[in-house]
């Protein structure tokens, strides 16, 4: 089969792991016979040092004419300043808005193998398989008013947490189809206690809920499950959640894996179903760590695994999305490991090793 794919390596360590990610997949087109066209495009600080926007009306074009986007990371101390008219950040946010893509989800799946590289107890962390579904195209991050202004009191900013009924009813939905396909156990995170848009998505879970009634839904506050996931882990299934509480819990609940450079991601326009695809735009949920960057010192497991959801939604091939996630436990039962999860005994792993070994036993 034939498939376009838009690739923005970003900054830092962006390029170093998508090059790896991108060998992988070839690995995938020649042992199934699957044509991949890459795009390349400029995204994050790269742009804004190309052509002064953290993302260009053409690249987000092109974008939108692929049937998926591979993005790498963006950011670095280079375009910091919080006083500068743009930041990488602004190119990120611009992808998800422009290409609608609300749907945000994050599986922390704890590796067997790795069970010794995090930092919380092995009983804790056993048997965690979770899943976030982060809004991520509202809330926090895009509801206006959003601005700083001066007064004679001096300076103020406001960022506001809004939602539509609209935009709560298509993110919960999306956590209780994929609910449905495990465990059936949906967990609606909000801070109900305080906030009106909390108390307006719960009352929309709660009216969503007869609609699913093989999934047992639990409502609980943002900070009662900070605590949960540390305490209790493997009690998650299904979370689905604002888009700035979804990006906090979600680094928290990346040390459930060991490392931030672990962990896959896909953003998604639309509800996942088997036999569909769906557009999105699969990244490592890490950023770009740039004191890393061309090292050749970065896990690039997050954004293979990536590839493999992208597989898995985008394109409809489940058994070659499973071969990499197959291949990628392969290499860590082995004994391979990038700096970031190394442990004593371990074979220390460079980001290009773990890239060849990988895509050595995808392609056979
Ligand atoms: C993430 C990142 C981004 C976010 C940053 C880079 C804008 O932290 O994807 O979690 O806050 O969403
Ligand atoms: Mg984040």
């Amino acid at each position: 089969m034939q498939f376009s794919l838009a690739v923005l390596p970003g900054d830092g360590v962006g390029p170093d792991v998508t090059a790896e990610g991108i060998k992988v997949l070839q690995a995938i087109g020649n042992q199934f016979g699957h044509n991949f066209n890459l795009h390349y495009g400029l995204a994050g600080g790269v742009a804004i040092d190309e052509t002064g926007e953290a993302l260009s009306r053409d690249t987000l074009n092109m974008c939108r004419h692929c049937d998926a986007v591979l993005l790498g990371a963006v950011g670095g101390p280079k375009w910091d300043d919080p006083k500068a008219k743009v930041h990488p950040e602004d190119g990120l946010l611009a992808l998800r808005k422009g290409l609608g893509l609300y749907a945000n989800l994050r599986p922390v799946k704890v590796f067997p193998v790795l069970v010794d590289s995090t930092n919380l107890k092995p009983k804790v962390i056993e048997g965690v398989d979770l899943i976030f579904v982060r809004e991520l195209t509202g809330g926090l991050y895009f509801a206006r008013p959003k601005r700083q202004w001066r007064t004679s009191r001096g300076r103020r900013a406001t960022d506001s947490m809004t939602y539509s009924e609209q935009e709560i009813e298509r993110i919960v939905r999306v956590g209780f189809e994929l609910a449905r396909g495990r465990r059936k156990k949906l967990v609606s995170v909000d801070k109900a206690n305080v906030l009106q848009a909390s108390r307006l998505w719960r009352q929309v879970a709660i009216e969503l809920a007869p609609e699913y009634p093989d999934v047992e839904l639990e409502h609980m506050l943002v900070d009662a499950c900070a605590m949960r996931l540390i305490q209790n882990p493997a009690y998650f299934d299904v979370i689905v959640t604002e888009n700035t509480f979804g990006d906090i819990l979600t680094d928290e609940a990346s040390m459930l894996a060991g490392s931030m450079g672990m962990l896959p991601s896909a953003s998604l326009a639309g509800v996942p179903k088997k036999g569909v695809n769906i557009f999105g735009m699969y990244e490592p949920i890490h950023g770009s760590a740039p004191r890393r960057a061309g090292l050749n010192m970065a896990n690039p497991i997050a954004i293979i695994l990536s590839i493999a959801m992208m597989l898995r939604y985008s394109f409809s091939l489940v058994r070659e999305a499973q071969t990499i996630e197959a291949a990628v436990e392969e290499v860590l039962n082995e004994g391979y490991r990038t700096y970031d999860i190394m442990s004593e005994g371990k074979k220390k792993a460079g980001t290009r090793e773990i890239g060849d070994l990988i895509a050595g036993k995808v392609g056979g």
